[in-house]
């Protein structure tokens, strides 16, 4: 029998200790550590005297009943778990606070409800005035969800094992549940760990599908425990400006399913809408005619996405010039601006750069370095690109430009959405297909270069610029000429 049974646990990747120590050393945390029971309390008589059954081994082969997956009645949440809730599976939801989570699953409980299965919603946080007003707002007061403000998960647990099996149970949130076979406070690693493990249990055990919220902190881990992530089948991010409408679901693991795919939904004064078509709510108020954009059509997951790049280049004041990169991979930038200089004489180190990504998307694609490069190429000779182009390829360190895949896929979104021209990668023009747009291959970043500098003139001579090459404002689609608001 263990003599001491309480030991400190690291509240943010759950490392146990024996004795308090000011910094993590599995994580590298400061003060994150707190005194915990971390034996589980499970009785002595239980932990020594229980003998193990036996149980059935079955083959792969075998039979399993009922559709395996349940759609929740919203095409973006099914896009992302992979086709729909897998019976008995627990899904964990991260995001910041506010960013829309509650509002998100109150809509997924409400169409199961609708649609005739039992669905629950527990929340540990809103007392069910709070989440039958926001019902209300949603328009969704009539749906026959189940309710609760609850936080004991062996409450929680007794009261859903009665009646049918819910479909879908939601947790709101999982950091403020608690349970009894633990001694540590609500919040705690442990707490949620056991918490979570129970609900876990309970899914596996009679095939309903859980859903837990986590909250995230301020660097965007799932607070707490890491573990808990480990231990359920998905993990989905809510993520978003919340200065803007647009918020996307992503799968940062998914055992039924896809991890790169991406819904995305707008947050409007009646709840969340589903957004069937993102390339137009990425380009809906795009910037014409401006030096340093540059629309890069893009994949996420099975969907083509277009989006517009944004880069500014400007003389620094500073003896380190600036590096700032929202939405794409500071290093893949860093990349981009080492060949521009290396292979294609372009002088950056005196200037700032900055590059963002329209709409608050996250892109991850090399794909997207050739759209950076012709943004930032813009930016720094002034010239405003063809407002009816699309760019995408990936540069090598040698400066050539690599193919990528689903070119065809690319250009029928941009032909879709009425651009008329796309500059790709030389090696890929064999698998574009024909989608009507004007093909401009590239085969090395010098190449594209030049192209675009031979349009422009040096910041200061605008006007110039301006007068000399007017800008095919006309040649765009009329729907990306929408006024702003
Ligand atoms: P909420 O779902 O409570 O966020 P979370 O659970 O992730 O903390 O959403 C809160 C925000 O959403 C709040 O700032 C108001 C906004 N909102 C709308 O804009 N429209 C709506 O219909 C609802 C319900 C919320
Ligand atoms: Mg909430």
């Amino acid at each position: 029998m263990a003599k001491n049974t309480l030991s400190f646990v690291c509240q943010n990747c759950g490392a146990a200790y024996n004795r308090w120590q000011g910094k993590c050393d599995a994580c590298g945390e400061w003060n994150t550590l707190a005194e915990e029971d971390s034996t589980g309390n499970v009785p002595v008589s239980i932990r020594s005297k229980r003998k193990g059954r036996t149980f059935a081994l079955e083959s792969l082969s075998g039979k399993s009943h009922d559709a395996p997956r349940l759609s929740s009645g919203m095409t973006e949440l099914d896009r992302v778990t992979g086709g729909g809730f897998v019976r008995g599976s627990v899904l964990l939801v991260g995001g910041d606070p506010g960013i829309g989570k509650s509002t998100l699953l109150t809509q997924a409980t409400s169409m199961m409800a609708r649609a005739g299965h039992r669905a629950v919603y527990i929340s540990g946080e809103e007392a069910v005035a709070q989440v039958r007003l926001r019902a209300e707002r949603l328009g969704l007061a009539n749906a026959p969800v189940q309710l609760a403000s609850e936080t004991s998960v062996e409450d929680i647990v007794s009261t859903l094992s009665e009646g049918t099996v819910p479909r879908l149970i939601v947790i709101d949130s999982i950091q403020t549940m608690w349970t009894d076979t633990v001694e540590s406070a609500p919040g705690t690693v442990t707490q949620v760990r056991a918490s979570a493990q129970a609900l876990i249990r309970f899914a596996k055990k009679t095939g309903a599908a859980i859903i837990l919220v986590g909250h995230v902190t301020k660097d965007g881990q799932i607070a707490g425990p890491r573990v808990v992530e480990h231990m359920v089948d998905a993990v989905l991010s809510f993520e978003g400006e919340g200065s803007q409408q647009f918020r996307i679901l992503r799968a940062v693991k998914n055992r039924f399913g896809p991890t790169d795919e991406i819904g995305v939904f707008e947050m409007t004064g009646l709840g969340l809408r589903e957004v069937s078509n993102p390339s137009e709510l990425f380009l809906s108020e795009r910037d014409l005619g401006s030096p340093g954009t540059a629309v890069f059509a893009g994949i996420e997951g099975t969907r083509p996405v277009l989006v517009e790049l944004q880069a500014l280049v400007a003389p620094t004041s500073l003896g380190t010039p600036r590096r700032a990169v929202v939405g794409w991979d500071p290093s893949r930038l860093s990349m981009v601006l080492a060949v521009l200089e290396a292979h294609c004489g372009v002088k950056l180190s005196g200037h700032d750069v900055y590059l963002n990504v329209a709409g608050g998307l996250r892109i991850q694609e090399p794909a997207a370095d050739l759209a950076a490069a012709a943004a930032l190429v813009s930016s720094l000779v002034n010239a405003p690109l063809p407002t009816d182009a699309v760019y995408f390829g990936e540069i090598s360190l040698s400066g050539a430009v690599r193919p990528v895949a689903q070119t065809s896929a690319r250009l029928k979104e941009a032909a879709k959405l009425g651009f008329g021209r796309a500059v790709l990668p030389e090696s890929a023009r064999g698998d574009a297909g024909d989608a009507g747009l004007t093909l401009n291959s590239v085969g090395g970043l010098t190449t594209l270069v030049a192209e675009i500098a031979a349009r422009g003139t040096p910041r200061g001579n605008h006007q110039a610029q301006r007068d000399a090459e007017p800008v095919e404002k006309n040649a765009t689609p009329a729907r990306f000429r929408r006024e702003k608001g």
